[in-house]
């Protein structure tokens, strides 16, 4: 065999633009207990079946080989994740692999109160629960579903079970979700928990996001404002932290702001995704995929897994197009690529 000086050197999922990516997002599932309009169509949802989604077992090798490239936290998300039966086990295995040493999850909360505990000794470390509503009929509104009260139970639970802070996604919408900004700030004032507004972007099944409903971060801030007295931005201890955070003027309470719309944070993307049917997206908004399935299933070397990663992030774009006049929503919604 020809001697190659590039054997053992280590290989990073760096892009065209320097990006270095060591951050994994996995999907565990396309399925949801609830119906966010801003993602899921309201009925006849048609999901993938089981024999496409990755198994735990394949989950954990494209981890495994992911540290060989760099990657170094994982984040589960779905669907709903908690759906997936068992997911306990699957923390379990990439808690025990060598080299990944952050493991988040993002869930809607409503079987949390069942899985906290559970989910945490697996070796769970990071929650984030989306919640986008306080009031129950907004939430309601939102979600097409009833299960405020599960959710509720749910985050008593997440605390009770030692996670903390507690971060709270909430997607801002106009015309739906404007009155529920000071109840939300209040939320963060009271209790050890990080409310991060998202803008909301187009990535919903029904096709309906128009840039008029996007709740834009800086009018966010301004009603915080009106109301608690001026935030003081605080700096990231991350760099690739696509939220803003900021703290209230008297240092009580602590709130973020993505603004993936009106201030992408593109240039800092270190991360890229694994769908529930295995098709690696180096970006939420890209219109190509690779089958990484494929390979799991068919003989596919660690080798070759390694180098679709590779391949993967090679290809990634600077940025996404979303205010460009020639933006084109991806095919897959929110739910089927993973949050
Ligand atoms: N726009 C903004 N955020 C979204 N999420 C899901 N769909 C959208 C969308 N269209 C959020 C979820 C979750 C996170 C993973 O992404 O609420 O908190
Ligand atoms: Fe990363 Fe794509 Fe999101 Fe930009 S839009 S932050 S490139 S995943």
């Amino acid at each position: 065999m020809t001697q190659s000086a590039k054997v053992d050197e280590p290989r990073r999922l760096i892009d065209r633009f320097g990006r270095v990516h060591n951050n994994l997002r996995i999907s565990v599932t396309d399925r949801c207990n609830i119906r966010c309009f801003y993602c899921m169509p309201a009925d006849n949802v048609e999901f993938m079946p089981r024999t496409e989604l990755l198994s735990f077992e394949e989950i954990e090798r494209v981890v495994r080989i992911g540290t060989t490239v760099g990657i170094d936290r994982v984040r589960l998300t779905g669907g709903e994740p908690l759906v997936r039966r068992d997911l306990h086990l699957l923390i379990e295995k990439l808690a025990a692999i060598p080299g990944i040493f952050d493991i988040g999850l993002t869930t809607n909360a409503v079987l949390l109160g069942e899985q906290a505990q559970k989910l945490k000794d697996a070796g769970l470390q990071r929650l984030n629960i989306s919640l986008d509503a306080l009031d129950p009929e907004v939430f309601k509104r939102v979600t097409r579903r009833d299960s405020y009260d599960k959710v509720i139970e749910g985050i008593q639970a997440a605390r009770a079970a030692g996670f903390s802070p507690i971060k709270l996604n909430a997607v801002a919408v106009k015309g739906m979700t404007e009155d529920q900004i000071i109840p939300f700030a209040q939320l963060a004032r009271e209790t050890d928990t990080e409310v991060r507004f998202i803008e909301f972007m187009p990535l919903d099944a029904d096709s309906k996001w128009q840039k008029e409903k996007v709740l834009l971060a800086a009018d966010i801030v301004a009603r915080i404002e009106a109301e608690f007295g001026k935030l003081q931005p605080v700096p990231s201890s991350n760099p690739n932290a696509p939220a803003n955070d900021f703290v209230f003027a008297d240092g009580v309470g602590r709130i973020g702001l993505i603004a993936s719309v009106s201030q992408p944070f593109c240039s800092t993307c270190n991360r890229f995704r694994i769908t529930a049917d295995g098709k690696l997206r180096n970006c939420l908004f890209s219109h190509e995929e690779s089958d990484i399935r494929d390979l799991l299933r068919h003989d596919g070397t660690d080798e070759d897994i390694a180098a679709a990663m590779l391949m993967c992030i090679a290809a990634k774009e600077a940025g996404h197009q979303i205010n460009s006049a020639d933006f084109v929503q991806p095919d897959r919604p929110m739910y089927s690529i993973g949050g």
